[in-house]
């Protein structure tokens, strides 16, 4: 695998300069099975070697652990990566399966303080509103966000899983650098409305599990019967069951071109994704998360294949027959507000 570096690009008008792959630190505490810690860090270092510079967390993940296995690894590099994490994604510790979301003032302020203390750093660089609660009016939550980057306490600001409107409703409260939603071959609901607001407002979209949460790469096929017990996917409709069968079908298409390209499923997925900046004109950073470093190089060596107009044809319909929702419960998603 070739030790280039991957290309740079500004997130948002006002954004940092980042990798133009950046990493999820997800699955590293939580929803996708085990994970060894040594081997962990290890996929961090192969990262930041590879180029990649924006790294994803939330506090939601691990109930704060996300956050604090992060810590070392930024004091290590604090000038060389781009840190964000997230906010409004309530958990409860006797709970697991427990989700509210809160976005109000005092939520906020108090959200802020935890997390960069768990992170130990004094600011944050690019901090997103995780879901959206529409009883709470912008001007009240991201006029909060706002606050926190007069107080020098975060840098950037980013939303997750909203409607176009609400993006625009948003940035008009204060510049948004970037909107992290799903986006992948399977789940395009982003495509309704948000990617064409965050093009007009030069806003960055930041694609989230754009490997499928690991279907696109062919790793598994029926979660229920593939993946261990806890695991997050087990309970995602479109993994499971005679959904799961069908949606395997999909990947021909996908396996054909990459064996066209001597590339792997996942790559194929990664360079469709990243082939939308050109499609619809706006800047594009998905954040793939893996636990293996030799996976972290395999990802970012997706940055430097280009799909053919005919390629990207025959991918064209998978989205639309992907059988069974994202969520168990799609009620926070932007779907269910369009
Ligand atoms: N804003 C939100 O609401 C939201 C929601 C979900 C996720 N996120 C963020 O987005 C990040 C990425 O999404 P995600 O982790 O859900 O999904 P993803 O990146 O689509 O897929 C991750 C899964 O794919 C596997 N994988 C990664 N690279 C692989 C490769 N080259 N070959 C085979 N398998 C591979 C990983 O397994 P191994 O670990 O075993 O390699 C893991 O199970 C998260 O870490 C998180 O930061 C945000």
């Amino acid at each position: 695998m070739s030790n280039e570096k991957i290309a740079k690009v500004v997130l948002g008008t006002d954004g940092p300069l980042v990798g133009v792959q950046g990493f999820g630190a997800m699955g590293i505490s939580e929803f996708y099975g085990e994970t060894d810690e040594a081997g962990a860090r290890a996929t961090l270092d192969a990262a930041l070697d590879v180029g990649v510079t924006l790294f994803d967390t939330a506090d939601a993940y691990g109930q704060g652990a996300n956050e604090e296995f992060l810590a070392p690894f930024v004091k290590a590099h604090r000038d060389e990566i781009t840190l964000a994490t997230k906010f409004a994604l309530v958990r409860k510790a006797d709970d697991p399966s427990y989700r509210g979301i809160a976005n109000d003032r005092a939520y906020i302020r108090a959200a802020v303080e935890r997390s960069l203390r768990r992170l130990d750093v004094d600011v944050i660089d690019l901090y997103y509103m995780h879901r959206r609660d529409p009883a709470v009016p912008f001007e009240e939550s991201v006029g909060a966000m706002a606050e926190l980057i007069r107080e020098g306490k975060v840098k950037h600001l980013g939303l997750s899983e909203v409607t176009g409107a609400e993006l625009r409703e948003a940035h008009a409260v204060h510049p948004i650098s970037a909107l992290q939603s799903e986006w992948s071959l399977f789940s395009r609901d982003v495509e309704k409305s948000a990617v064409g607001a965050a093009a007009d407002l030069g806003v960055a979209l930041v694609p989230y599990s754009p490997l499928g949460r690991g279907f696109l790469t062919g790793a598994f096929t029926d979660a229920s019967a593939d993946l261990s017990g806890g695991d997050f996917r087990r309970f995602q409709p479109r993994f499971t069951g005679e959904n799961a069968k069908r949606n395997a079908d999909l990947l021909e298409p996908v396996r054909a071109i990459a064996e066209a390209h001597g590339a792997s499923l996942g790559q194929i997925a990664l360079a469709w994704v990243h082939q939308r900046s050109q499609e619809h004109g706006l800047t594009v950073v998905p954040i793939p998360g893996t636990r293996k470093a030799e996976r972290v190089r395999e990802n970012a060596a997706a940055t430097r294949i280009t799909l053919s107009p005919a390629e990207l044809e025959q991918l064209e319909p998978i989205a639309g027959q992907v059988a069974g929702d994202r969520y168990p419960d799609m009620s926070s998603t932007s779907a269910a507000r369009e």
